[in-house]
């Protein structure tokens, strides 16, 4: 097998929001970790989905990747070079090359702009000049993102938020990007419009031969579409894999608990999850442990060893691929076994 080419590379991304660091070390106060010693890689071409409840620290991480966030520690590399070295028209590259997309189509458009002047904008932004070379542009973009040029002369407040957001898709796709960082983008939209959303997702990746990482808190929706999968709790990565090894092999406590409670659509499904107590919000800097103790289930069943709360879990290959952050990745019951319930099991 060839190796992948890497797009993107984080190493040891830590991420701190707001603290205070007194004169001498006095009156310090601690910030918010969002993001603790991250390490993950983009590969060309590949969607990658970044999954975790909300506060886990995902909007973060898409940011530090479009640089408009830096990271308190640790490098971001893109395709080979510091993100932080990137001067000139390598910057300029850059920008154009990583596009985000966010999750509300509804805020992410000017209201008194046309469809039209917004990609417009784009083309400029590109450096297309007006004429020809932007109409031929503009008829090849059009039908990838399924709009039409009917549609160019009217406003963002009368498209639907599945046409807005195929819009919010067609300005990003002016620069001709590269690489798409989506935030939640199908979180505002009717159940019955996110599929052919996220499908146009797939297509642009096949057409365009994009690298996607598709930011979700709903493991369904990185299902769908993700070749591997990134599992984030309180900022640290604790568990990582194919799509096949996270949705029906994995090892993370935490990563049952959010596939136990993500919908199946079974109305008669119980509801009754006493583990999912708690929230992902950090507290803080972690004090050492793994961060996600006070809330496991796993813990309980391997006999609540001191470990747990004193020696943070390095992330550790399991298999080809795939990786977890748990002392005791291996004792995890086999998926099979998922419907247990693990406040019972302890008992
Ligand atoms: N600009 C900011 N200032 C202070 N705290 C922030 C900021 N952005 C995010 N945070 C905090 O960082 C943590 C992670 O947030 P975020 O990356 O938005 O998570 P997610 O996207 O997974 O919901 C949260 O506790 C959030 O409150
Ligand atoms: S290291 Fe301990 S607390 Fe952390 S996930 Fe594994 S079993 Fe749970
Ligand atoms: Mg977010």
């Amino acid at each position: 097998m060839t190796k992948p080419e890497v797009v993107f590379r984080l190493e040891s991304v830590t991420k701190e929001f707001g603290g205070f660091r007194g004169l001498l070390g006095l009156n310090r106060s601690a910030g918010v970790r969002a993001l603790d010693d991250v390490n993950l890689e983009l590969r060309r071409g590949e969607v990658l989905g970044l999954v975790g409840e909300s506060g886990s620290g995902k909007t973060t991480l898409g940011r530090i990747l479009v640089g408009s966030e830096r990271a308190t520690s640790g490098q971001v590399w893109f395709e080979g070079t510091h993100a932080e070295a990137l001067r000139g028209r390598a910057l300029r590259n850059f920008r154009k090359s990583v596009q985000m997309v966010f999750q509300n189509p509804f805020t992410s458009l000017n209201p008194r702009r046309t469809v039209r002047d917004v990609l417009h904008s784009g083309f400029a932004a590109r450096g297309l000049p007006p004429g020809a070379a932007r109409a031929a542009a503009m008829a090849e973009l059009l039908p990838k993102v399924g709009l039409s040029e009917a549609m160019l002369d009217r406003y963002p407040h009368e498209f639907s938020g599945g046409q807005r957001q195929r819009i919010v898709l067609a300005r990003a796709l002016t620069v001709e990007p590269s690489v798409l960082v989506a935030d939640e983008p199908v979180s505002a939209l009717d159940v019955s419009i996110q599929a052919q959303i996220l499908n146009l997702f797939l297509s642009l990746r096949r057409d365009l031969k994009l690298s996607i990482v598709m930011i979700t808190h709903d493991l369904r929706v990185a299902n769908f579409l993700s070749d591997r999968i990134a599992v984030l709790y309180r900022g640290r990565l604790v568990e990582i894999g194919t799509r096949e090894q996270i949705m029906e092999h994995s090892r993370h406590p935490y990563t049952r608990m959010l596939l136990s409670a993500a919908p199946t659509g079974d109305p008669d499904a119980p509801h009754h999850r006493p583990w999912l107590a708690g929230d992902a919000t950090p507290a803080g800097p972690m004090s050492g442990g793994c961060v996600f103790h006070d809330r496991c289930w796993l813990r309980k069943i391997v006999k609540d060893p001191d470990r747990c709360a004193t020696v943070q879990p390095p992330l550790t290959g399991l298999e080809e691929e795939h990786m977890a952050a748990c002392h005791f990745a291996e004792q995890t019951p086999a998926a099979a076994e998922v419907s247990l319930v693990p406040g019972e099991a302890s008992a």
